[in-house]
């Protein structure tokens, strides 16, 4: 949510910050601003909208030549999106220049302290009191990096904060409490940026940024400190990402080449799981064996389709491990005064490892005494840090805020967690183990055949167009298929659309169905009778009352072809890796459709991809 660049080097900052912002726009897109020393003021511009408006502006009103400039994309929490409100803001003789991620939680107080001290407001963003601040504070004491050091001790709430001085060319400072920022190295030259997506042109080196620290780089050093001066110590990791990974790569979305890259985002998931004599092993579970023995109850806690990620982990991991296993969004789990102690296993599931409802339920946990293991996609991200253990996603970067192939590879995570602890367990023999690994080891393929089909999604996005609400059935792990399914309409195409449990249907959602509604039902594989079974009664209900019934069900079962308008089929696989196939269209629907309706896929209104504020 933000996003936020610093360059100082021997390029054009300009250049720079600006393909920064481009790669960082999935974080927010309210608006868009930069700013390049000039002299002995920073010269800037910025714009409500897309990064395309503020192009338009720098193309007629260029920014002078300089080697040192800051950038921000902007998710708007305080003040509405507009050219005001958007960053950098900057002091009244424009001498100083923040951007900022997150939220100033007394910033009401220090306004007030600022305008009884003359201070004028030109926005409304909590933002620019921090400028503000600071500008006060130089008068104080001249350093500007002490001087920022001394702000941000004023600060509460969650921020990062970049920061340019006129006056001190070659010279970019930032600060972190909570809200991501990472450090770029180069040669001759360095860069900040909310995530290594800002420099990746650059750059694969990138240090890590610990909580209330301050960062001072200049083209041949970077200097972390605490707030109080104090140095702390950093640690430096490659990225392994490449350049073309961040890339649309001829693809119209981001989302539509990160649901191709769905298989092999699933194979690296499972590559290098097995040691030679076929034992499961997790090398970054930083928990030994006999902490995990110990875990007599697990909590999935993440947000948004993470949180659907661990809907469908729940069926497996309570099957194979026989631990108790709930799954509860971030957003409400520490308010509730949840059940926890030592012997909990809190889950944390999150993409970007920056979701700030999970990485507060996190915080949380680990106060109440809880084992923490995070299952992220972005190395060196804040969750996994402040977790006990990580599992990583090995999916890539995934930038379309729509999520597809984190969802995935998040499944597969937590069922390799699963996996091990009921290898570690003996909740299953070694042999089950390895009948399940080989099987998802065969996913990647039936992932690739719902994406080769897509064209069969595609003309019914096509046909349905026109309508303005959806519903979707799922039962056991197909629920959860069913929210996700009708999450991604819901953020794509902005149309009515909801998921149920099927057996739910005759408590409320039936009074929904009116004549022609489409309704998604996915039905569980044959070999589980009992569910198919009922699920087969449930669309012949809905049927019989006008939906217009699109049925996911595997090869073979031809049971449903009575009741079916429309049917999808799905590669026969165990019933809890159904979901990896099963949710392939349900994205590709979502996708077309919003297409169709002209919308920007891969930046929905009113969404961000990290959102880092509660
Ligand atoms: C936002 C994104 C979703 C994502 C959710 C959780 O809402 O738009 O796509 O599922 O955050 O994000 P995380 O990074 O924690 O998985």
């Amino acid at each position: 949510m933000c996003g936020i660049v610093g360059y100082v080097g021997h390029r054009q900052a300009l250049d720079v910050v600006v393909g920064g912002l481009r790669r960082l726009e999935y974080r927010g897109y309210d608006s868009t601003g930069v700013g390049v020393l000039d002299g002995d003021r920073i010269a800037w511009a910025k714009k409500a909208g897309k990064l395309t408006n503020l192009d338009a502006v720098l193309e007629t009103a260029p920014l002078p030549a300089s080697t040192t400039g800051i950038g921000h994309t902007r998710w708007a929490t305080h003040g509405g999106p507009t050219d005001a409100n958007a960053h950098p803001h900057l002091s009244p003789d424009e001498r100083l220049a923040v951007v900022h991620n997150g939220i100033i939680e007394n910033f009401i107080a220090l306004r007030e302290e600022l305008e009884d001290a003359g201070y004028e407001f030109s926005s409304e963003t909590d933002t620019e009191v921090v400028v503000l601040l600071l500008h006060r504070e130089l008068q104080r004491q001249p350093d500007f990096v002490e001087a920022v050091r001394a702000v941000c001790r004023r600060l509460e709430g969650a921020f990062t904060l970049v920061f340019a001085d006129a006056q001190s060319p070659g010279v970019v400072v930032g600060a972190r409490r909570n809200s991501p920022l990472v450090v770029g190295r180069g040669d001759g030259e360095n860069f900040l940026g909310s995530d290594v997506a800002a420099f990746i042109d650059y750059t694969a080196e990138a240090i890590e940024l610990g909580q209330d620290q301050v960062v001072t780089i200049t083209p041949d050093s970077v200097e972390v400190t605490d707030f109080h001066g104090a140095p702390a110590e950093t640690t430096t990791y490659t990225v392994d990402w490449d350049v073309s990974a961040a890339e649309k790569g001829g693809y119209r979305w981001y989302m539509l080449k990160e649901i191709e890259e769905q298989p092999k985002a699933v194979a690296d998931t499972l590559l290098g799981r097995l040691d030679p004599d076929g034992q499961l092993q997790l090398d970054e579970m930083r928990l030994s064996d006999d902490e995990l023995r110990d875990i007599d109850k697990i909590i999935i806690i993440a947000c948004g389709t993470a949180s659907y990620a661990g809907l469908v982990a729940k069926y497996a991991i309570e099957h194979w491990t026989r631990i108790p296993c709930e799954v509860e969004l971030a957003s409400e789990f520490r308010y509730r005064d949840p059940i926890i102690d030592r012997s909990t296993l809190v889950v944390a599931i999150s993409q970007s490892g920056e979701t700030m409802d999970t990485l507060m339920a996190i915080r949380y946990a680990r106060q109440q005494r809880a084992r923490v293991l995070s299952i992220c996609n972005t190395n060196g991200s804040t969750i996994p840090r402040e977790s006990d253990a990580v599992i990583y996603t090995h999916a890539g970067p995934e930038v379309a805020v729509a999520s597809t192939k984190g969802f995935l590879s998040q499944v597969v995570a937590c069922y390799l967690l699963g996996l091990y602890l009921a290898q570690i367990k003996g909740t299953k023999y070694g042999d089950e183990i390895d009948v399940v690994i080989r099987e998802l080891q065969r996913i990647p393929e039936g992932i690739q055949r719902m994406i080769d089909e897509g064209e069969q999604v595609r003309k019914l996005a096509a046909e349905l167009v026109d309508r303005t609400s959806f519903l979707f059935l799922g039962r056991h792990v197909g629920y959860p298929v069913a929210l996700e399914g009708a999450l991604k309409l819901k953020e794509l195409a902005y149309v009515h659309a909801e998921g149920f449990a099927a057996g739910e249907l005759k408590h409320g959602p039936i009074a929904l169905v009116e004549d022609g509604l489409p309704m998604f039902v996915i039905v569980p594989p044959r070999a589980r009778d009992q569910l198919q079974e009922k699920i087969v009664s449930n669309i012949q209900e809905v049927r019989a009352r006008g939906a217009h019934t699109i049925v996911l069900v595997e090869d073979g079962d031809d049971t449903v072809l009575p009741f079916a308008d429309v049917v999808i089929r799905l590669p026969k696989v165990p019933t809890l890796l159904q979901p990896l196939v099963a949710t392939v269209p349900l994205q590709i629907f979502a996708c077309e459709l919003a297409e169709q309706l002209g919308h920007d896929v891969d930046q929905p209104r009113n969404l961000a991809k990290s959102v880092t504020v509660e």
